[in-house]
Parts: structure tokens; sequence; C-alpha cells
């Protein structure tokens, strides 16, 4: 399998590209709509044609880059299918593998920072990776303040989905604001600040009540704009109309 993680500087999200070698069927997890072109000229630069995006949720905290590249690529979208996004050409459930030639990405249904949210796991001969949305991150989780967040449902995920895998699997995330970029589940466990060193649900529940964070800044145009896979919507201000306007003429 061929791998990279990629980077939006903006949102601090990683987008994460697969192939398979065999049949040249290539996916990105959560592409970003500000670097649809970038991730146009990675994909140049390795010979590849993309042909599935896959998103976790509904983000609130950038666009979507999945309708961008489909009209750039031709790469079908895919979403969990309990959003039921008419815009989606695929929806992905737990207990169905999706077959990305011949990667196996294993959906795992993991409320709790949305009501809808998706892990995504593969096993390579090397190790098992983790993709791990914005449920669990690098010693810390999604918040679950707003959307449909819901801290107790977000317990029950992690412990019950993500922690029962092995130690050494590895933990790539969605996000992280501090230029860390992988972990393995064995490290969550033991020293995430949030869920790690077996915190109850109820010392889990008063951390995310007190977390203070400020309103997202773009969920106000985010959250509509990623129920059309991306879409721009009207209300985008225009200090971040930069990548809509590019979407325009395209
Ligand atoms: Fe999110």
């Amino acid at each position: 399998m061929l791998f990279r993680q990629l980077y939006e500087p903006d949102s601090s999200t990683y987008s994460y590209l697969l192939s398979c070698p065999e049949s040249g069927e290539t996916v990105i997890i959560d592409p970003v709509l500000d670097t649809a072109e970038r991730d146009m000229s990675v994909l140049q630069s390795l010979g590849l044609k993309l042909t599935y995006t896959i998103d976790t949720h509904i983000h609130a905290d950038h666009l979507s880059g999945a309708r961008r590249l489909k009209a750039l690529a031709g790469s079908s979208i895919c979403y969990p299918a309990v959003d039921e996004l008419a815009c989606a050409d695929i929806g992905l459930q737990e207990g169905k593998p999706f077959k990305v030639g011949n990667i196996d990405i294993h959906p795992l249904f993991t409320p709790g920072h949305t009501d809808h949210h998706h892990g995504y796991l593969i096993h390579t001969p090397v190790q098992s990776m983790l993709f791990s949305g914005d449920a669990l991150l690098i010693d810390g989780v999604g918040r679950t303040d707003f959307q449909s967040g819901d801290s107790e449902a977000l317990y029950n995920s992690i412990q019950q989905k993500y922690f029962s895998l092995p130690d050494d699997t590895l933990v790539y995330p969605c996000h992280d604001y501090n230029q860390r970029r992988v972990s393995s589940i064995a490290q969550e466990k033991a020293r995430n600040a949030h869920i790690g060193g077996a915190k109850s649900l109820e010392e889990f529940k008063t951390i995310m009540a007190n977390l203070d964070l400020p309103y997202p800044r773009k969920i106000d145009f985010a959250v509509p704009g990623n129920e059309q896979c991306g879409q721009c919507p009207d209300n985008v201000p225009s200090e971040f109309r930069g990548p809509c306007a590019r979407h325009d003429q395209g």
C-alpha cells in the first residue's frame, strides 16, 4: 500500500492518501477544500488517479474537499450512510468493509463528537492503522459541545471501539494543533489528557464540560457546506472565500 499523510495548516487538518498498488485504486480520507489542488498535484506526482474520497463526519472547522475533488478527478464521494447525504455516492457502514482495491477499510461507528461520526481501520502486513477522525486525537479528543456532540457517547465510542484494538494499532487523527502526526492505542490509553489513564466516565464528562473552548470560527458555513459534501454556501465570509472562488471558477 502507498500512504501519504497530508496537512492543511489553516484548520490543522490531516488528510490521508491510501493507494492499492495492484489495482491503482486510491482514496483520500478527510480531504479539505483549501488543499484540493495540492492534493491533485500529489496524486499527479505519484501517477495516481483518485477513485474515492471518504469523510469521517460532517466537519465544523473546514469545508470538505470531496465535491471539489470529484469535479477535478472524478472521484466518488463516500460518507457514513447514516448521514443520508444526497450528494454522497456511497454510504459506509460498520460491519461492511469498503474495498479500495486490495485495501479493506473497516468503518467504526463512533458517535460523540457528532452523532454520526465514523473512524476507519485498516490492516496492513506491517501494522494496523486507525484513522480516528475527531473522536480520538493525540493527547486529547474532539470537542462535544456543538453540533450533535455528547461526551458520554464519545467516552463509550473510544473505550469500546478504539481502546479495544491491539495496543500497537497506529492512530492517525483528523487534526493536531501541535505538529504531532501519529500515535498508538497504547500511548493514548496511557497518557491521553482527556480519557487516558483509565479515567472514569464521570471524570471524562467533567473534563469535557470545562474545556472552555472558543466558538468554532467556520462552523456557520462549514456545517451547511459539508452537508453538501463541501459546497461553498453564500454565507462564507470574505476572509475564507479564497478556496470558494477557485471552486466557483472550477
Ligand atoms: Fe469535527
